[in-house]
């Protein structure tokens, strides 16, 4: 069942969401462009219109905060903006031993990269559900296989996209909204400065391309995959995890995310 209408993309100013933003307009998607940073929403904006003859609306917000959804979902309402398609990106992750990290920046990250998402989901979902049609596209990792000790508020919200995602996919599918969820390894973006991890082995290692990844969210929920995971060496990576103990996995993720 291909999806159609307009996908409104948070966190679309920089790396995999502004590639999505791409693959949505070169679909011929009107967009909505969510982010902070407003002179990089309207630059993006500017290129979509131009490339692709769509429409296109920008959204100057922080998401991290109890109140963003309900505000974002408002601000759409209010420009009478139907939106037919969710892509839930934002997200940072932080580097460090939780006990040790500050405590603020962690429950950003986790409205960010959970509650945020999550209310989106119920909000626009509600309204794709009424309708018989919609789709949403969640940006979890391949973090979601692995606890993740130093960075281990990330890996555990990735699990909780993942695992929010199938479920809701099961639920959703009988009302016309299919659900997927992207799952990239690394890919180089300003994830790595933003979450300070540029000298651990994670931080620093091969990167997956940007388009590729964002073509393949694209594709994934247009097939009505549920999970999609790019790239052979990542694919057969979670395959293997899901028969190996948690205990191995965690201390391979420790080991990845310690500084050289
Ligand atoms: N890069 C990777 O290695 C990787 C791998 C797997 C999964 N992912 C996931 O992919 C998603 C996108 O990450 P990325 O790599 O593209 O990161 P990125 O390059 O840092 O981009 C993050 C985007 O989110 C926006 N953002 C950050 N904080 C925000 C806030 N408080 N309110 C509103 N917008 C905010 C940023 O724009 P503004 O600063 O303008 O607000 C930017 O557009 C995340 O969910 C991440 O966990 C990334």
């Amino acid at each position: 069942m291909a999806v159609d209408g307009t996908a409104l993309v948070t966190g679309a100013s920089a790396g995999i969401g502004k590639a999505l933003a791409k693959q949505f307009a070169a679909g011929g998607h009107d967009v909505v462009l969510v982010a902070r940073r407003e002179e990089k929403l309207h630059a993006l904006a500017e290129t979509l219109e131009e490339d692709h003859g769509i429409e296109t609306h920008t959204v100057v917000q922080d998401l991290s905060t109890r109140e963003a959804p309900a505000a974002l979902y408002e601000e759409t309402e209010r420009r009478d903006i139907e939106v037919d398609v969710l892509v839930n990106n934002v997200g940072i992750g932080t580097q460090g031993a939780f006990v040790d990290n500050d405590l603020d920046r962690e429950l950003d990250q986790l409205q960010l990269n959970v509650v945020t998402p999550t209310e989106l989901v119920h909000r626009y979902g509600r309204d794709m559900a009424d309708r018989g049609h919609g789709g949403v596209l969640n940006v979890a990792s391949t973090a979601a296989w692995f606890p993740g000790p130093f960075m281990a508020i990330y890996y555990a919200s990735k699990a909780y996209m993942k695992n929010f995602s199938e479920g809701i996919a099961e639920e959703l599918r009988t009302e016309g909204v299919t659900v997927t969820v992207l799952c990239p390894g690394p890919v180089e973006t300003e994830f790595q400065s933003r979450a300070e991890n540029e000298n651990t082995p994670l931080g620093s290692g091969s990167m997956q391309d940007v388009e590729m990844v964002a073509k393949a969210g694209y594709d994934g929920l247009q097939a009505d995959d549920t999970v999609v995971v790019t790239g052979w060496k990542y694919k057969l990576l979670t395959r293997i995890s899901n028969v190996l103990p948690n205990r191995f996995t965690g201390r391979t993720a420790k080991n990845l995310n310690t500084p050289d």
